[in-house]
C-alpha cells in the first residue's frame, strides 16, 4: 500500500473526496471551448489549446470572468451541456471525488437563446449516466450572477421553478466588489420560502463585512470561499462556533491574486482556528488543477499533513447537503481508506 509520505499525489487522488465549489463553467477545458466553438459556429479569438491556455493569466477575479464568460459562450446545444457534464463526472471518478455540489449558471447562457429545458436536459442527461455507470453521488446549485439587477435573479428564480427539484441550493456567483450581499436579500428570502438550502460567494474579493451580511441578510448555509474573514477575529470566532463551513479554493486564490503564492495561503490557519474548511477546485480547467491538485497544492506548498487531509476532507461531507444517513456512509469510506 502507497503511503502519504512517499507517494502524496496518489494517496490524496484515491482519498475519497467531496466537492462543494465548482463551476460547471470552469470545468470546460481548452480542447473541448475550441471543439464546441467550431461545431456551433461561434467565433473566439484563439484557435489552438495553447492559445487558449496562454490567456489562462488573470489580474483579478473580473479579467478571469471576462474569459470564463467568452468559453461560456460556446455552449449552444443540448449534446454541448452533456458533453461539459460529462467530462467533469468523468474526472470525479477519476479523482474519486465520491459527491459533488455543481453550480449551474442558467442567465450565462439566457442572453445566447439557451433555454433553461436545453440546459438541464443536458446536464440530467449526464447525471442520470454517471450516477448508474459508477455511482456518482451529484447534486445542482442554482447560482446567481451577482452584477445583475436583483429583479433578474427574481425572474430566474421564477424560470426555475419547473425545474424546482433539481436544486437543493441557490448561490451567488460573478462579481463580488460592488455587489454586495444586500443587494440581493429579496431573492434569498425568496429561495429561503420555497425550500432552497443557501451559499454566496464572500470574502474571496470582498472584505470580511460581506461574510457577515451573508450570514445576517441572505442566512446562508455555507460561504463560498470566505478566505478574508482572517482579517476580523470576531467573524472568524462566530464561524468557529457556528460550524459554519467555507468552501475553499487554494489554487483559484493564488491564479486570482487573492494570495501572491500558495506558501501564503491561509486555509491550514482557519483549519487550525477550528474553522470548518473544505478543499475545492472552483473552476479547474481555468486554474490549473482539479480537486487532487488543490489537495497536492497544499501537501506541496504549506505542508499539510495527513491527518489534515482527511480532516479536510471530512469536512467537505459534513459540510454537504446530503442526507445525514448518506454523510454517514461517506465518512465511513474516508474512515476506511484512512485505516488502510
Ligand atoms: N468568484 C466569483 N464568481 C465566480 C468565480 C469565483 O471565484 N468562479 C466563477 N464564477
Ligand atoms: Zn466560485
Amino acid at each position: 500500500m502507497f503511503v502519504y509520505e512517499d507517494k502524496p499525489q496518489l494517496w490524496l487522488n484515491t482519498m475519497p473526496k467531496a466537492e462543494l465549489h465548482l463551476h460547471i463553467d470552469g470545468s470546460l477545458q481548452a480542447g473541448r471551448m475550441l471543439e464546441l466553438a467550431e461545431k456551433n459556429k461561434v467565433s473566439l479569438p484563439y484557435q489552438t489549446v495553447e492559445q487558449v491556455e496562454e490567456a489562462y493569466n488573470f489580474a483579478d477575479l473580473q479579467s478571469f470572468l471576462d474569459l470564463y464568460y467568452m468559453g461560456a459562450s460556446v455552449l449552444k446545444e443540448e449534446e454541448d451541456f452533456y458533453h461539459l457534464m460529462m467530462d467533469y463526472l468523468k474526472k470525479c471518478q477519476e479523482q474519486n471525488i465520491i459527491h459533488t455540489e455543481i453550480m449551474v449558471e442558467p442567465q450565462t447562457y439566457a442572453p445566447n437563446g439557451v433555454s433553461f429545458e436545453t440546459m438541464m436536459n443536458g446536464f440530467g442527461k449526464a447525471i442520470n449516466e454517471a450516477e448508474s455507470d459508477w455511482g456518482q453521488s451529484t447534486l445542482l446549485i442554482l447560482s446567481f450572477l451577482r452584477h445583475l439587477s436583483e429583479a433578474e435573479c427574481l425572474d430566474m428564480l421564477d424560470q426555475a421553478e419547473p425545474f424546482r427539484d433539481h436544486f437543493v441550493a441557490i448561490g451567488l456567483a460573478s462579481a463580488e466588489k460592488g455587489n454586495p450581499p444586500d443587494k440581493f436579500k429579496t431573492l434569498y428570502a425568496s429561495a429561503l420560502e420555497r425550500g432552497y438550502k443557501a451559499v454566496a460567494h464572500a470574502g474571496e474579493e470582498g472584505p470580511p463585512q460581506y461574510v457577515w451580511d451573508s450570514l445576517e441578510l441572505l442566512k446562508v448555509d455555507r460561504i463560498d470561499h470566505g478566505v478574508r474573514s482572517s482579517e476580523d477575529p470576531e467573524l472568524i470566532k462566530i464561524l468557529a462556533e457556528k460550524q459554519m463551513p467555507l468552501t475553499v479554493c487554494p489554487l483559484s486564490n493564488v491564479r486570482l491574486c487573492v494570495f501572491d503564492q500558495m506558501s501564503d495561503h491561509n486555509i491550514l490557519q482557519l483549519l487550525n482556528s477550528g474553522l470548518c474548511v473544505t478543499v475545492n477546485s472552483d473552476d479547474p480547467a481555468y486554474f490549473g488543477g482539479f480537486m487532487t491538485e488543490n489537495y497536492v497544492a497544499l501537501q506541496a506548498h504549506l505542508g499539510m499533513t495527513q491527518q489534515q487531509a482527511i480532516d479536510l476532507s471530512a469536512n467537505g461531507f459534513n459540510a454537504s447537503f446530503l442526507s445525514e444517513e448518506k454523510k454517514r456512509a461517506c465518512l465511513s469510506r474516508l474512515r476506511h481508506f484512512a485505516a488502510a
